[in-house]
């Protein structure tokens, strides 16, 4: 879907605001008047009140030439913010996508370029679809909505806020198909491959594969990986906007392209869903070409582990103990628990090639996580209040909201192992969570880090945010764009 700017509304749909107790703005007022009232007289006879969310379509009004015309909800006016336009164009897009209007001015309140540019990001996000495999969605279930015109008192500004915005919507996107996409199709190998297209971006792009991670001494995720008929892949994505010398900054994803469980094969109910477990890759991806595709002034450095975790012949047992690149030695006691295996090595592999400012990983690590917070927070677990609370700000300033949860060596010990270094297992399911990041936090050193689990929210079927489709979230990309422009650029 098309966005662009403009200071006079001409889509076949306007949007308006209005705010609490459904006072009307401005731009409402003049379409009110101009209809001979038909705002007012749909308000009082709806129940419409301007909350956030609150959506009034009046279909072929007289005395206008739009075929629509649409209030939408701010809330209060004192607490309006880019957030909240940002929303409310979500809730304006979905109730118009497949509407059958085919071009929408959507009037913002003001003309601050960056609200406006904001409510074409959630524009953006609303009109997410993955319908290529929908060969017969009957035409009037098909997205009419082809563009979107963000009516301000500032265009110019607008546009420019934009040129930062668009590759957010775009990185959102792409970590979005990866996750929705079918698990025979995008197995490790095929991953790798369309992560290598990014290349046009700008992005530098390196692809391990088994061979060369075996030299490495990547024997934890190697491991999860050798039930698979796909062979393991090992991506390191590069962005360099920053000064030559600049330490980069550091993001790592779990790339699980689908986890059966292994021998520790999960039950059938609701399996299919693991072709998400990906997802922590796909922020990755969807961040580093969101960096890209704004021209980010900063370096930043995307590792993610690919592989399949398949129960095989060939497959990891049960009590295999096998030795990771940071020579640390793990003793499996559930295949289940494969993604701190990948990331074991991934995180140490970027800290030692790298030497980043500091390191992020995102995984749908645990089930665990959705018992501590369900699906409105992501977990997160640091060594660095520092990093955290900037984690925490970002997640506020950008809706993706993230909740820190704690590290502590009692939690520790649960993970150590009587014939190894450490075991891939907490004792019993409490703190399922804590234990998984006590594991990873054993290969990142002294480094600042933060892990995210995002078991809940990167994969969410029942999402009521307009800005998220169901399943595939992208979530993650926003999150750290939003870190990175606020603390790491220029
Ligand atoms: N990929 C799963 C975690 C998961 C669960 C993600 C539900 C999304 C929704 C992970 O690999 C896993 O299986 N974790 C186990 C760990 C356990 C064996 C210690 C879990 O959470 O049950
Ligand atoms: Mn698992
Ligand atoms: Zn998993």
């Amino acid at each position: 879907m098309k966005i662009s700017f403009a200071a006079a509304a001409s889509g076949d749909a306007i949007a308006v605001p209005a705010y609490d107790k459904a006072e009307f703005s401005d731009a409402a007022k003049a379409l009110d008047s101009a209809s001979g009232g038909a705002l007012t007289r749909a308000v009082a006879r709806s129940r419409f009140e301007g909350g956030v969310g609150d959506v009034l379509v009046v279909t072929a009004p007289a005395g206008v030439d739009a075929d629509r015309v649409v209030l939408y909800g701010l809330g209060k006016a004192g607490d309006v913010s880019a957030s909240i336009f940002e929303r409310a164009a979500g809730h304006v897009i979905k109730a118009l996508l497949t509407s059958g209007a085919e071009t929408l001015s959507f009037t913002v309140d003001g003309d601050d370029g960056d609200v406006a540019a904001r409510a074409g990001l959630g524009a953006r996000l609303a009109a997410y679809r993955f319908d290529k495999y929908r060969t017969k969605l009957a035409d009037s279930k098909k997205p009419s909505l082809a563009g979107v015109e963000i009516v301000s008192g500032d265009p110019g500004a607008a546009q420019t806020a934009w040129e930062s915005w668009g590759p957010v919507a775009d990185g959102a996107d792409i970590a979005r198909d990866l996750v929705m996409e079918a698990p025979n199709v995008l197995g490790p190998e095929n991953y790798a491959k369309q992560v290598k297209d990014l290349a046009r971006l700008g992005l530098e792009i390196e692809v391990l594969g088994e061979k060369d991670m075996t030299k490495l001494g990547m024997g934890a995720l190697l491991g999860v990986g050798q039930g698979s008929v796909q062979e393991s892949q090992l991506v390191v994505m590069k962005w360099t906007g920053g000064a030559k010398d600049e330490q980069p900054v550091c993001f790592v994803g779990k790339g699980v392209t689908f986890d059966t469980g292994g021998i520790s094969l999960k039950p059938g109910l609701g399996m299919d869903e693991m072709k998400g477990d990906m997802g922590g890759s796909a922020a990755v991806v969807g961040l580093m070409a969101a960096l890209a595709g704004r021209k980010a002034k900063v370096n930043a450095v995307g590792v993610i582990g690919l592989v399949e975790n398949m129960p095989d012949g060939n497959a990891q047992r049960p009590g295999d103990i096998v030795t990771s690149m940071s020579g640390q030695t793990i003793e499996i006691l559930n295949t289940d628990a494969e993604g701190r295996l990948v990331l074991a090595d991934a995180l140490w592999y970027a800290q030692k090639e790298f030497d980043p400012k500091f390191i992020i990983d995102l995984a749908t690590l645990t089930g665990a996580i959705l018992i501590s917070l369900g699906q409105e927070h992501a977990g997160i677990f640091s060594n660095d209040d520092e990093l955290a609370g900037r984690l925490f700000d970002a997640g506020k300033a950008s809706d993706e909201t993230v909740w820190r949860l704690p590290l502590g060596p009692e939690y520790d010990r649960q993970i150590d192992s009587p014939i190894a270094d450490m075991k891939n297992l907490g004792e019993g399911r409490n703190a399922g969570s804590i234990t998984a990041a006590q594991f990873l936090q054993r290969f990142v050193n002294e480094k600042p880090w933060v892990h995210i689990d995002i078991a809940g929210v990167g994969m969410n079927s029942k999402s009521k945010d307009p800005r998220q489709p169901l399943f595939g979230t992208g979530f993650g990309v926003r999150l750290l764009d939003r870190l990175v422009r606020d603390h790491y650029e220029g």
